[in-house]
Parts: structure tokens; sequence; C-alpha cells
């Protein structure tokens, strides 16, 4: 089984700031200059010890989701609506209808969704739940029926596949019963994530997924039992999970100091399924697939005040 997150690392590691970038908050910033310089020593836990020493915690939770605004009506229940999230100028859209399937509609822009003209395309394998993520150019799933991650490269088509160990992945046993996932792929400002639940005890893991290398670097264990979960999602390094009717986001728990934090906000009404719950760290939008429509917020952070 996948062993306990390490311990915090010692603040004071950090080396000094990164010349300012051209957007986004400072903290950001540092980070990814501290990720790559982290990358190239190696040491995986070099960013964790300096985003604890940059930041304080508080500053990179969510205060409040503002704006609200309905993105589209579609004919199903069950999907997940994607953008790329690491590309900047990407405009595509992506929708994989449905908690199954073989094939994603590709959009070239929101207007090109708005009417109605896409390319199917087929990406391979079948992908279970609503839990995919686009990055870089990659769809990132679900294999259906086992415990494995695809990464689909859309230009050339080539298929990457990841096993995860002691994960649960078929017999109904999902991580998110209200979307039929096992699997969560999510991207926030610190790279990717995968977010499953343990066989070995139900519990709610999240995985630091490398891109370069296409696998898992550590594994952290936030002890919240699955079946207490609606959704989850993940921004700025903390992960926040809804209630059994996706009504309120109940727990929350900081991926990079390995604790829970005490953050509680409403979501949406009860009522309806909610599909997909997705972050989006190049537009600090939470898009989320509710009953048919998918509409996005703007994600507040404490430190935006
Ligand atoms: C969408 O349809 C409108 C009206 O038919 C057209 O003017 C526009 O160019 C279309 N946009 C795209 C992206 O297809
Ligand atoms: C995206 O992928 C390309 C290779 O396809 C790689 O060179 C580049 O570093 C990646 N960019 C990001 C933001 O991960
Ligand atoms: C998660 O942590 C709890 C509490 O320390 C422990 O009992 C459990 O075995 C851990 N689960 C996994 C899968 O590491
Ligand atoms: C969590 O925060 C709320 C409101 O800020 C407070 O009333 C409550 O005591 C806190 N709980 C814990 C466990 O710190």
């Amino acid at each position: 089984p996948p062993g306990p997150p390490g311990p915090p690392g010692a603040p004071g590691a950090a080396g000094p700031p990164g010349p300012p970038g051209p957007q986004g908050p400072p903290r950001i910033r540092h980070n990814r200059a501290h990720l790559q310089a982290a990358q190239m020593l190696g040491e995986k836990h070099t960013l964790i010890r300096v985003h604890a020493a940059l930041l304080s915690a508080a500053e990179c939770l969510i205060k409040s989701l503002i704006n609200p605004r309905e993105v589209s009506q579609t004919d199903s229940t069950f999907g997940s609506w994607m953008k790329d999230t690491a590309l900047l100028h990407n405009e595509k859209i992506w929708v994989a209808e449905h908690f199954s399937g073989r094939v994603v509609k590709e959009y070239q822009s929101l207007g090109a969704f708005q009417n109605g003209s896409y390319t199917l395309v087929d990406v391979r394998k079948f992908f279970q739940g609503c839990g995919h993520a686009v990055h870089n150019g990659s769809l990132y799933y679900h294999i259906a029926g086992t415990p494995t991650i695809a990464r689909f490269h859309f230009e050339t088509r080539r298929l990457h596949i990841l096993h995860i160990d002691n994960a649960l992945y078929h017999n109904l046993a999902y991580l998110l019963q209200n979307s039929k996932t096992y699997f969560k792929v999510a991207a926030d400002e610190n790279g990717m994530w995968l977010i499953f639940a343990s066989s070995v005890d139900d519990v709610i893991m999240v995985g630091q997924l490398d891109q370069k290398t296409f696998s898992i670097t550590s594994y952290i264990n936030t002890t919240y039992p699955r079946a207490k979960a609606g959704n989850a999602f993940i921004a700025c390094g903390v992960l926040y999970v809804t209630d059994t009717k996706d009504n309120r986001v109940s727990f929350a728990f900081d991926l990079l100091k390995g604790k829970p934090v005490n953050v509680t906000f409403d979501l949406r009404p009860s009522g309806g399924v909610l599909a997909m719950l997705s972050y989006s760290p190049k537009e600090r939008h939470l898009y989320m697939w509710d009953n048919g429509y998918v509409r996005l917020y703007v994600v507040h952070f404490i430190s935006d005040e």
C-alpha cells in the first residue's frame, strides 16, 4: 500500500524568490521557479518545503465562489467539460458525454461549442467516470475496468498507461459515487494530481502526478473516507471535498502540508446529479456539470482581498 505522507519540510529551505513573472499572484511565480529548480535537482520534496516557506496556508484558501455563469445546457446528465489546463492560448474545448465511452467531442473554440460544430476523437480505450482532464495536449482518463490511467496525446494519438496500485477501480466501489467515478485527474497551480480511493481502507488518497515521467512521485493519505464524498477538486494545493449531496464543500485538506484545513462553504442546492467539479488554474474558474448544465464560478482566494 502507498505509504503515509512524509513530514512537512522545515521552513527556511527556500532559495531567494524568482523574478516577477508576467501574471498571477507572486506565490505562484515563486512556486513555478522553484518547481523547475527542484525538478532539475531531482528533489521532489523541495517544492513542498518551498511552498510551505513562502506561503501562509491561509492565503491560498478559497474565500468564496463569485460571478456564477452558465456556459451551456447539454443533453446529458453525466459528462465532463474540459479545456487544456496547461496551454494558455488554447481555445479548444473537449466534452466527454456520459460516464463511459470511447469518443470525446472536440470543439475549436467556445463559438464552435455554442454552434455545436465538433469533431469526434476516438481516445483508443473506454473511459469510466467524469474525472478526466486535458493537460498540455493530452487527455488523462481512467481506463474502464482497470486500475490504470491513460494519457492520450490528441496530436500524435499516442497512448501511455499508468498502473495505480491499491486503488479501487471496479465493482461499483466508486471514489465519487454520484458521478460513477473511480479516479479523478486534477490540475492546479502546482501541477497535476490523481485522486482515488484506497482499496486497503477506503480512504481518499491523492497522488502527485509527474508529467515528464507520467508517474506518481508521492502519495498523500487524507484519511477521509470515500463514503462521505460527493465530488472533489484541487485548487492551489488544497483538496476540497463535497458532502454526499454535493451541497457544500465539507472537507478540505492541504496537500502540501499534509493536514486538514478548516474550510467549508456552500456550493449548490441539493438535487440532480453533479457530474463534474473541476478547477482551472489558468482561468481560476471552477467548472461544474450540474444537472446537465455546465456552469462556472470565479474562484476568490483569501489572498485576493
Ligand atoms: C457560429 O455561428 C454564427 C452564426 O451562424 C457564425 O457567425 C459564427 O461564425 C459561428 N462560429 C463558429 C466558431 O463556428
Ligand atoms: C508540454 O509538452 C511538451 C512536449 O509535447 C513539452 O516540451 C512541454 O514542456 C510541456 N509543457 C508543459 C507546460 O508541461
Ligand atoms: C491512512 O492513514 C490512516 C491514519 O494514519 C491509517 O490508519 C491508514 O492505514 C492509512 N491508509 C493508507 C492507505 O495509507
Ligand atoms: C472552524 O472554523 C469555524 C469558523 O471559522 C469555527 O467556528 C470552528 O471552531 C473551527 N473549527 C475548528 C476545528 O477549528
